[in-house]
């Protein structure tokens, strides 16, 4: 079970006050733990082994292991909750064993199209077109160039072979798939884009990179099982939810995720997806950043310190750090002869706590640790984020599974580009 621990030496959050705050909102979990009926139809990923779980693990491996055995290139065409999640899991974990996945759907930009595409030679190639309403600009858009990308090279009918789609049963990208022969797996549809880390919409993708989407489920089914039990005082889903509503109160308007991975940059892709579009409607809501440390300590350091106090951090703690190297001394005086025989695990380790030390001076920090980055973690991370995100909205008093917000700049671009209707 991952832990959160709160260091502030602002003395503006209390853990009193915070033990407090968490009593108080006992209904608020009690309500989420056993899912609100007016949040039926959007729900689905509550209970992770209804829309996931071993059964869908083994199905995902096995569609992975049949594509692998001809093609060695998975092109992932989705864009926000249709492509975070999976590409959170292909940036963390090394996978000597999977497919090279690819990332399209996600751009507008014919440079970075071109560039995908540039990606493709000399590769065999299988694609999944992920959308769960197949009316988005960026996937729809990408999945006509990169099928017909594959029909020039491979011809129709061995292209077929290679186009998967994840869709809702029953939507346009449903019919298509029936009329020209491509493989159809369901997007569920009690489950919003951003709330689909650990259904088949991920599982598949995941399972095409190498990883091992079993471990993955099970650690989403423990960290489940836990949040869904555990009562308001040791429930770390409601103790997160609660600190971040506390500090909401106290005026703070944002919220940094930082830690000390760079290879955590795609959970925090999808972490700023996941509370931006959950809490951010009706004029509230924290505003969701990251900060990859210690590089953007050189750039964004200086503001967290000293700028405007209007955010609080969250360290993602990683306990094992899973790889080392020393700085073995090569006779030269460099001037940094403090290093000798050190390991790159000690400097990353005194630039955390040094980091926290400093930050806590000036804004409220919590500290969230998990033991190590592998699937059952990663699993146990989405549901627990997934969760919590639940709580928060509720708290602030909004529907967290909408994102009506995001509709105004498109009703503008469809209008630009002649769509009927709009
Ligand atoms: O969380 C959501 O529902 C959205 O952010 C979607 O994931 C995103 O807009 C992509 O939608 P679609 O899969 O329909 O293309």
């Amino acid at each position: 079970m991952l832990q959160l621990e709160l260091t502030d030496q602002t003395g503006i959050l209390t853990d009193m006050e915070w033990a407090a705050a968490v009593a108080a909102a006992g209904p608020v979990l009690a309500r989420a733990q056993a899912g609100e009926a007016r949040y039926a139809d959007s729900l689905g990923w509550l209970d992770p082994t209804v829309w996931g779980g071993q059964d869908w693990a083994e199905r995902a491996a096995a569609l992975a292991q049949k594509l692998h055995s001809f093609a060695d290139t998975f092109v992932v065409i989705g864009v926000g909750g249709s492509n975070n999640a999976a590409r959170t899991v292909a940036e963390a974990l090394d996978l000597p064993g999977g497919m090279k996945i690819v990332w399209a759907g996600n751009t507008l930009s014919p440079h970075a199209m071109n560039r995908m595409l540039a990606r493709l030679e000399g590769r065999s190639v299988v694609i999944d077109c992920i959308a769960k309403n197949f009316e988005t600009l960026e996937p729809g858009a990408s999945f006509r160039v990169l099928r017909r990308y594959l029909c020039d090279r491979y011809g129709r009918e061995e292209a077929a072979r290679r186009i998967l789609c994840t869709g809702t049963p029953g939507s346009p990208l449903e019919k298509l798939c029936a009329e020209q022969g491509y493989t159809f797996l369901p997007f569920p549809e009690p489950i919003g884009g951003r709330f689909t880390a650990l259904s088949p919409v991920h599982l598949v993708p995941m399972a095409a990179a190498g990883a091992d989407v079993a471990a993955l489920c099970r650690g989403a089914e423990e960290m489940a099982a836990a949040l869904r039990s555990l009562p308001a005082a040791q429930n770390p889903a409601l103790r997160y939810a609660v600190l971040r509503h506390l500090l909401w109160q106290k005026g703070y308007r944002a919220e940094l995720l930082s830690c000390f991975e760079p290879r955590m940059k795609g959970l925090f892709s999808w972490w700023e997806q996941l509370f931006a579009e959950s809490e951010g409607k009706d004029g509230v809501g924290l505003l969701p950043v990251t900060g990859e440390f210690s590089e953007q300590l050189h750039s964004l350091g200086q503001f967290i310190q000293d700028g405007s106090h209007f955010l609080f951090e969250t360290f993602l703690q990683i306990k094992e750090q899973q790889a080392s190297l020393s700085l073995h001394p090569d006779g030269v005086q460099d001037g940094f002869g403090y290093l000798d025989d050190k390991d790159f695990e000690d400097l990353n380790r005194a630039a955390f706590s040094a980091t926290r030390t400093a930050h806590s001076a000036t804004l409220p920090c919590l500290t969230l640790t998990i033991d190590r980055v592998d699937e059952k973690n990663l699993g146990g991370l989405f549901y627990f984020f997934q969760f919590a995100c639940y709580l928060s909205a509720s708290l602030l008093g909004v529907n967290p599974f909408d994102q009506s917000g995001v509709e105004a700049y498109k009703g503008w671009m469809f209008r630009a580009l002649g769509k009927p209707g709009a």
